[in-house]
């Protein structure tokens, strides 16, 4: 049986280990502590999924809760995708903030995904990079 959970306290290994296993740890600097823990901690928004003591997904967003709401990585243990659990967990992310639209970036391998699941594709995101210069 999966349990969901608004909120936290999470343990940072916990989570760090979970995007590895997702594959989402590809994407996301999982070797850097520092910045794995400051994505957990300022995150204002965040949908886990348990099976027992055992973390298999997570959604973690940022929101104001009442216009947008960020979510910044959705990831689901390798060995429990296609269960249902990411739209459980977005579907609890969104009853947290009923009136804001969900905005993401999809990875690469989830750009099937969110159409599947009722999102609509949006021509014009944009993305500065800290790299990019602002002219
Ligand atoms: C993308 C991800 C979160 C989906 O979670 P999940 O729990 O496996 O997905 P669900 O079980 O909720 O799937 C819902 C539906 O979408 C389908 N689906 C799942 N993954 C899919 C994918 N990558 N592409 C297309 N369809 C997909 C499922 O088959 C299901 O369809 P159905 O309702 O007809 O049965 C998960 O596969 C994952 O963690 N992937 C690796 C990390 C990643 O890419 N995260 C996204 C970052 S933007």
């Amino acid at each position: 049986m999966i349990t969901y959970r608004v909120g936290g306290p999470l343990d940072l290994d916990e989570v760090t280990e979970l995007y590895r296993a997702s594959t989402l740890g590809e994407r996301r600097p999982v070797d850097e502590a520092v910045r794995m823990e400051a994505m957990l901690r300022h995150a204002n928004l965040t949908v886990t999924a348990w099976e027992g003591p055992l973390l298999v997904g997570i959604a973690r967003s940022l929101s104001d809760f009442l216009y947008v709401t960020y979510l910044a990585d959705l990831a689901v243990r390798l060995s429990h995708q296609r269960q249902g659990i990411g739209r459980e967990l977005i579907a609890a992310t969104r009853r947290e903030a009923p009136q804001a639209m969900i905005v993401l970036l999809a990875a690469p391998k989830a750009v099937d995904y969110y159409p599947r699941i009722g999102f609509s594709r949006h021509d014009s995101a944009w993305v500065l990079r800290p790299e990019a210069n602002i002219r």
